[in-house]
């Protein structure tokens, strides 16, 4: 283990590289991969220690996802962020992405148009064109004070009835943590306009130290217009294992879930509902250790771009383990990104994926090593200079 700094321990480089997932299979292995958002910690003891049961129990066949997920996530959300919910009202899903699209397949008709606000994940462009519809863009505003929603704009988009927004809430990749405000706002343009309100809260379990999360559904009013889709994919790092769980508050949303196709239930994986299950019931103590850890590398990436990239800018994110740096000083389009990689072998993920806002700009995941950290930003200085 790497004993190069305090919080939560990550293999060496060279035990990473053995990893069969996406981040570590992706590239060569001169590459350093700051990219797709795996973390490189250990799993959480709990979980760990659920899925080797399951193994030896031989443990592996269909998921039926029953009662205990919906209990496991609402005993979560009401300790984490007082948000009470029925567990029955808890429906679970394969992956967020299939949740997103399946519902706006319910919400929607054919040809509708969706909104999102670039930049954001970019899957949120492709879902809106799996599930049939258009895609109506409304991109976030940015100061000097960092990215947030341009309500004003959402209201001029809302008026031409879109039939639903895809919220981003923490927003990936500018790590903004929506304020009780303007979600209010928000559900209050939906209200009116009649736009039903998707809320992908994946990263809601990773609000860092200084933020204070707000589910959408606790926002008065938001019942009856919007959905939440969570997971603990990415805050326990359980990505490949595929589960999780669409979340509503009143009887027309709930006939959404209701609309879902039923066989849906049987492609949920089920290490993914024993892992989520052990996640949110026993996963909270390390992932107080994972917050204070992610805090400590944040504040370790602002010093090493202040001394060694200043020509790169960013707003550190209030949520997520994702630095959405801008690169213009470098060039536009995605020239810094391609610097990077290939004079100094480091990969971030390219700024417009995100959209046409993400010109000159690179994602950066800082779940891992100090001593990668490191490694990684010396190795862009050199590359940029
Ligand atoms: C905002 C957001 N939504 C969804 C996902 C993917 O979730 P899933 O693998 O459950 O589809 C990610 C992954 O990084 C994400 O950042």
């Amino acid at each position: 283990m790497d004993g190069a700094g305090p919080g939560l321990p990550v293999d060496p480089i060279e035990v990473l590289r053995q990893r069969r997932s996406a981040k570590w299979q992706t590239y060569p292995a001169d590459v350093l991969p700051l990219t797709v958002a795996e973390m490189d910690f250990a799993l959480a003891a709990p979980i760990a220690d659920a899925l080797r049961a399951a193994v030896e129990r031989s443990d592996a066949g269909y998921a039926k996802a029953g009662p205990e997920l919906g209990r496991a996530l609402a005993g979560f959300a009401a300790r984490r962020w007082n948000w009470d919910f029925d567990p029955a009202a808890v429906t679970a899903v394969t992956d967020v992405g299939v949740g997103v699209v399946e519902l706006l397949r319910v919400l929607t008709r054919p040809g509708d148009a969706v909104a999102i606000s670039p930049p954001v994940y970019p899957p949120f462009f492709d879902w809106v064109a799996e599930a049939g519809t258009r895609l109506l863009e409304v991109p976030l505003a940015c100061d000097e004070t960092g990215w947030r929603l341009d309500l004003a704009a959402l209201e001029a988009a809302f008026a031409t009835h879109p039939a639903a927004y895809v919220l981003c809430n923490p927003h990936n990749p500018v790590g903004r943590v929506h304020s009780p405000d303007e979600l209010a706002a928000l559900v209050r343009l939906a209200r009116i306009y009649r736009v039903a309100i998707v809320s992908d809260e994946i990263h809601a379990p990773l609000v860092l130290p200084g933020a204070t999360f707000t589910p959408v559904l606790t926002v008065p009013g938001a019942a009856e217009v919007a959905v939440s889709v969570l997971s603990a994919s990415k805050a326990w790092n359980l990505a490949g294992l595929k589960c999780a769980a669409v979340v509503t508050a009143a009887p027309r949303m709930a006939a959404v879930t209701g609309g879902l196709p039923a066989d849906t239930r049987w492609r949920i994986g089920h290490f993914g509902v024993i892992s989520a299950v052990a996640a949110f019931t026993a996963g909270e103590p390390w992932l107080d250790q994972l917050l204070l850890t992610l805090d400590q590398r944040r504040q370790m990436l602002g010093d090493l771009l202040r001394q060694r990239l200043p020509m790169l800018t960013w707003h550190p994110p209030e949520a997520t383990f994702l630095a959405w740096l801008n690169c213009a000083a470098l060039g536009a389009d995605d020239r810094a990104r391609e610097r990077f990689l290939e004079h100094g072998r480091v990969a971030l993920e390219p700024g417009l994926h995100f959209g046409a806002a993400g010109s000159g700009y690179a994602r950066l995941n800082f779940a891992t090593s100090p001593d990668i950290l490191d490694q990684a930003t010396a190795r862009m200085a050199r590359s940029a200079g």
